[in-house]
């Protein structure tokens, strides 16, 4: 890429990055995996790294020892530890909003001092914790009754993004340690068929709301609220009264969440320095919590901690977060690849790759510098995924025989989780033998000779010849507990972290999803009450007109 007079142009100038362009140009065509393992019989068990309870196999990747130093230089002269380091001190390093970035504190024990502004958070954090253990302890038990004294039998969180997301995807990866005995919902799309399915079988008199937002002003978060509280309200004779036993807030805004008719008494603080998509171990989790109960929320805590603390101290050569987003950016950066896909072989974790969209997503889909100048080289990969062995027979063709470079990660478990018939743990080894086998038919294909050797006819050989050399990462763990969650999800969130810091992007802000808010706000009132909306364009005013035009038959 050509720097432009406007452009950002120190990261491609710098030695590091045309070295490792050199190195790339040199190595053409790449390395062939085959090769790489042919000539080192140890990279099988050098290229691992151990971090708590995951095994990080990073030996199918298209590098050599030479590729990961030249990398790791990036890294050192991009200061990525550097600012790792004031991240961890509270510093304000989300500058575009001139906030600090302290989803580390949610994790941090009870004697830790992380200051913001002069003042240590982390007695805040613990406090909030307790609140939010005594609540899901009464809900658990019963204790918390709702306005006509019944038990809390369901629970629907309303949230959307970080709000969302986070407690949907773990409380799916965590279904085997949940309350039975209660159901969850989670509500965030703003299209009404979202609350209506999560409501329709459920009696307002057992059911509990919780409505997760950090601004309190998300217009679908509020307005499915709004109608959340007609609902209840409808089926509970009106009583006004009853808000206060069904919903509880958890936002930052108290001032908000009073004015929307939520007791404050029954709100549930985190702060400006937790960025949505970085929320769900804070009080945002509070629908997880009730779920899994507080001792297992606390594991998943210390499960986040253990990998804040190995992204912290490790060095640079074993340090996991460290070498996965350098990976990412070799192929981002280097090898022209636009995405990366991750695979879960796990059905409980079938939510983790639509969590990962927006964590990686909206924290690196960027093009300007920390100081708004334009990028000249590429940010934030698309990340998708669905869990295995599904996506096998769908779209894994083309990551086999097409014409893109998609790296991927590969997740999976030792063991089935424990509550499984004999008969379903037994299916568990077909899933891992799945996971294996991509790992090893990516990496290694099947090359014509070999196809020709089974006796496929010549004019098939090209059709059924896999060229190789899809580079994969393999994390493996014993099962997924609360602890491994935390693990996995403290691991991308430090990944996303370096590449933004090598990129020197703000990876913590989200104004790319402001223009749409404020134009959706602008053109409704064009559907709603056919009103003439100054600046539509000519193509959306024919949509709109089209839309209405079609209402009315
Ligand atoms: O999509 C934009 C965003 O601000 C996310 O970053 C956030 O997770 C989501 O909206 C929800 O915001 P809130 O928790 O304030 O309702």
């Amino acid at each position: 890429m050509s720097d432009s007079p406007s452009g950002s142009p120190e990261l491609t100038r710098r030695p590091e990055w045309t070295a490792l362009e050199d190195h790339r140009t040199d190595a053409l065509p790449q390395p062939d995996l085959r090769e790489l393992f042919a000539a080192d019989p140890g990279r099988a068990e050098r290229y691992v790294v151990h971090v708590g309870d995951l095994r990080i196999d990073y030996s199918k990747h298209l590098v050599t020892d030479e590729t990961l130093a030249l990398l790791q230089e990036l890294a050192t002269a991009t200061d990525v530890f550097g600012l790792r380091d004031a991240m961890f001190r509270g510093e304000k390093i989300n500058v575009t909003e001139n906030r600090a970035v302290l989803h580390t504190a949610l994790r941090a024990p009870r004697d830790a001092v992380i200051e913001v502004d002069g003042e240590n958070v982390v007695p805040g954090v613990h406090a909030v914790l307790d609140k939010m253990a005594a609540f899901a302890d009464r809900v658990r038990s019963g204790e918390w009754t709702g306005h006509t004294g019944k038990r809390i039998r369901n629970v629907v969180n309303i949230g959307i993004g970080g709000s969302d997301l986070g407690p949907a995807m773990a409380y799916e990866a965590l279904r085997p340690f949940t309350a039975r005995e209660l159901t969850f919902r989670f509500v965030s799309n703003v299209d009404g068929s979202d609350l209506h399915e999560a409501t329709r079988d459920l009696d307002p008199s057992e059911t509990l709301f919780i409505v997760a937002s950090k601004t309190f002003t998300t217009i679908e978060t509020i307005t499915n609220a709004t109608s959340a509280r007609s609902w209840l309200l409808n089926g509970l004779e009106g009583d006004e009264k009853a808000v206060a036993r069904h919903f509880v807030a958890l936002s930052t805004n108290a001032e908000k969440v009073a004015e929307f008719g939520i007791d404050v008494d029954n709100m549930f603080e985190f702060w400006d320095w937790v960025g949505g998509r970085y929320s769900y171990d804070s009080a945002i989790g509070l629908s997880l919590m009730i779920a899994i109960g507080p001792d297992r929320f606390r594991e998943m805590l210390d499960g986040f901690r253990i990998v804040d603390e190995h992204f912290r101290n490790a060095p640079a050569e074993a340090n996991a977060p460290l070498l996965m987003g350098l990976l990412g950016i070799w192929y981002g950066n280097f090898h022209g690849a636009q995405s990366h896909a991750v695979l879960p072989y796990s059905h409980y974790l079938s939510k983790f790759t639509a969590y990962l969209q927006q964590l990686d997503m909206e924290s690196n889909g960027k093009s300007v510098d920390r100081d708004g100048r334009p990028v000249q080289w590429q940010t934030g990969p698309v990340v998708w995924g669905t869990p295995g062995t599904n996506g096998q027979h769908a779209y894994y063709q083309l990551i086999h025989q097409g014409t893109k470079l998609i790296p991927a990660d590969l997740i999976g478990f030792a063991r089935p989780v424990a509550e499984l018939s004999d008969e379903l743990k037994a299916q568990h080894d077909l899933l891992m033998a799945n996971l294996f086998a991509q790992g090893q038919a990516l990496a290694f294909g099947n090359t014509a000779e070999e196809v020709r050797a089974e006796g496929v006819p010549e004019e098939q050989v090209p059709h059924r010849t896999f060229r190789g050399n899809h580079p994969t990462t393999t994390i493996l763990a014993t099962e997924l507990t609360p602890s491994v969650l935390g693990q996995l999800v403290a691991l991308y969130e430090h990944k996303v972290f370096v590449q933004g810091a090598v990129w020197n992007i703000d990876s913590f802000d989200q104004w790319g999803v402001e223009l749409g808010k404020v134009l959706a706000k602008r053109v409704e009132p064009a559907l709603t009450e056919g009103a003439d909306v100054p600046g539509l364009d000519p193509s959306t005013a024919a949509l709109v007109a089209a839309y209405r035009n079609h209402r009315e038959v």
